[in-house]
């Protein structure tokens, strides 16, 4: 029997590595979220691949019923930057990749959000946005109404007490897409950011990794071998005791928001700054008298965290 409370959710995504771990997190939790569909966007590496890779994951949890829909190819007004030094060529560095059995579903990310949404119950879908936000900002800019049927946009987005990792103040999803980003914080959708002041506190050390690939299945092994090859990367540049995992925070914050804590806070994006674009400015004291449009998530239970993670992974093949 599947909980009532089951959570409606749509995963807007770029896999990338730490992606696929979200992606394979949300679907150990099947008594909790129901994933109507992933959602695609150019980010980490161009749309082709991240759209492959969306399609390659599912079948790694015997989930190909759930259906993938390619988005935005480019960013609103920015020229796309990938990620490749992190991720690898293919986005999905450390695991051998096979062809995807199933295609794309038919019709643009953008059209099934402004479908999905503008038909669901009000405040019934959750949104999670783990790449650059262009296709949900696209789908608002097309059809601003269908705000009505999100009941919360979640989101691996921003810095603020940390700095960035692509700029030393942007990070990186929002850099790739500032004008996205802007748009989404002023929808006047309820958000929750997951920032890197977060996900640089959810470190995957190497105990946390090995707990994951000895858990006997596939999908334990197969996120143990992306951690040991993402995490290589990001301990190399911020000279940490395991990689920080960024977009799996989002997943985790659904199945269990005591876990994190933080406050509500007005968020403006930087569009146009000499040195500054893509940063987050979060009125974390209440300068500015902006009213708050978001909940900036500033701390986690890390080992809880990874608790979580490791028992529901191990529910998947
Ligand atoms: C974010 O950028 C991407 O490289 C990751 O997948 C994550 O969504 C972290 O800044
Ligand atoms: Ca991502």
């Amino acid at each position: 029997m599947l909980a009532e409370s089951r959570r409606t959710i749509i995963i807007d995504t770029d896999p990338g590595q730490d992606d696929a771990i979200a992606i394979l997190f949300a679907l150990g939790a099947k008594d909790k979220l129901d994933v109507r569909a992933i959602t695609t966007v150019a980010g980490n590496v161009p749309l082709d691949l991240t759209s492959r890779n969306a399609l390659i994951v599912l079948g790694w949890a015997n989930r190909t019923d759930i259906p993938v829909y390619a988005g935005c190819s480019r960013p609103l007004v920015c020229d796309l930057v990938t990620a490749e030094d992190f991720h690898g060529k293919t986005g999905l560095d450390g695991v051998a990749l096979d062809e995807p059995t199933v295609g794309l579903a038919d019709g643009h990310a953008v059209d099934f959000m402004i479908r999905t949404l503008g038909r669901a119950a009000e405040k019934s879908v959750t949104v999670c946005l783990i790449g650059p936000m262009t296709n949900l900002a696209v789908a608002l800019t097309k059809e601003p109404t269908i705000v009505r049927g999100i009941k919360e946009v979640v989101m691996m987005a921003g810095a603020f007490h940390t700095r960035g990792n692509v700029t030393p103040v942007a990070e990186f999803n929002v850099y790739v897409d500032p004008h996205a980003a802007a748009v989404v914080f002023g929808s006047g959708a309820p958000i929750v950011v997951l920032p890197l002041d977060t996900t640089h506190k959810a470190l995957s050390t190497k105990a946390r990794v090995t707990r994951l690939s000895e858990l006997g299945n596939r999908a334990g092994k197969l996120i143990g071998a992306i951690l040991n090859s993402h995490a290589q990367r990001e301990i190399e540049k911020f000279g940490a005791q395991g990689g920080p995992l960024h977009d799996p925070c989002v997943i985790a914050y659904l199945l269990a928001p005591w876990l994190f804590s933080g406050r509500n806070a007005n968020v403006v994006i930087e569009t146009q700054g000499e040195f500054t674009t893509g940063e987050t400015v979060v009125d974390w004291y209440g300068t500015t008298g902006r009213p708050a449009n978001a909940f900036w998530i500033n701390d986690v239970d890390a080992d809880s965290f990874y608790a979580l993670l490791t028992e529901t992974v191990r529910r998947l093949p």
